[in-house]
């Protein structure tokens, strides 16, 4: 039986990415701060020592064919209202926490031959996100981490696919969305959560889920100021609180 280890597994993508290896007849061993069904090892990704609690217990319960580093946070909002704590701690969790877990399990020989390593990142990557800077800050260096260490893994015979999924029908999305923002129109995380799998088990790099996000990815790569501007309008302009 396959083996994958997923973190954030509570819910949201996490969860869905989690539900649909399951019924494959994957084995999950999952990874989130809270209890949850598919939750084998708890550990708030904030603090560096539950971090490497957490992979202390993964490298116990590999070894693995797919890892889906998913675990994050936002903070959202004009961003001098936000604390520099809470910047800190969407670092620690979106950029920090992944890099010395995925570090860790390759390090420890925690991956089989062939295995699939999978990071989640963000559209912002390639739009920018004003009102959420350490966000998108945080996403994009993980998004350059992965690409850096896609060659030097590809020879020890491990994939690495980058996963920027644009707004999801999640907890997280509710939590940062603007007030006026409707949920049906945001995809739901088993859609992403099948076009991430279907992507990193075919050992592709980028997945962007949806057509529209994959546009929008597009866009914002061809015209940065541009996308950057509509997103100050559709999002920025609209907050009427900060969320962190
Ligand atoms: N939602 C979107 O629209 C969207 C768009 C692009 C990218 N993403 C990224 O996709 C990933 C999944 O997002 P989602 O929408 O599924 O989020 P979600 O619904 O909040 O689920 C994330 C899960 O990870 C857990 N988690 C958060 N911080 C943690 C920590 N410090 N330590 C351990 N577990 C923690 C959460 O626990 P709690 O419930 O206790 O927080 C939750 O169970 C994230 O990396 C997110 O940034 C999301």
């Amino acid at each position: 039986m396959k083996r994958a280890f997923v973190t954030g597994a509570a819910a949201g993508l996490g969860r869905a990415i989690s539900d649909r290896l399951i019924d494959e007849g994957w084995k999950v061993v999952g990874h989130d701060r809270d209890e949850g069904e598919h939750v084998a090892i708890r550990a708030d990704l904030v603090w560096r020592d539950a971090v490497d609690q957490a992979l202390g217990e993964a490298i116990a319960a590999g070894p693995f064919d797919l890892v889906v580093l998913n675990a994050g946070i936002s903070a959202t909002g004009r961003f001098e209202t936000i604390p520099a704590e809470a910047h800190s701690q969407v670092l620690a969790v979106n950029a920090e926490a992944p890099i010395v877990l995925a570090n860790g399990l390759v390090r420890s020989g925690s991956l089989n031959d062939g295995a699939h390593l999978v990071f989640v990142s963000s559209l912002s990557h390639f739009v920018g996100y004003p009102g959420a800077a350490s966000y998108a800050a945080s996403k994009s260096a993980i998004a350059i981490y992965a690409r850096s260490i896609r060659k030097p893994m590809k020879r020890r015979g491990f994939s690495v696919t980058l996963a920027c999924p644009g707004p999801m029908r999640t907890t997280q999305a509710a939590r940062h969305a603007p007030p006026d923002a409707r949920a049906e129109k945001r995809m739901t995380a088993e859609a992403a959560a099948r076009s991430i799998l279907k992507a990193a088990l075919a050992r592709r790099f980028l997945v962007v889920p949806g057509v529209s996000n994959r546009a929008f990815s597009l866009f914002g790569r061809f015209a940065p100021g541009l996308a950057t501007r509509v997103m100050r309008k559709i999002i920025y302009d609209k907050f009427d609180r900060s969320v962190w």
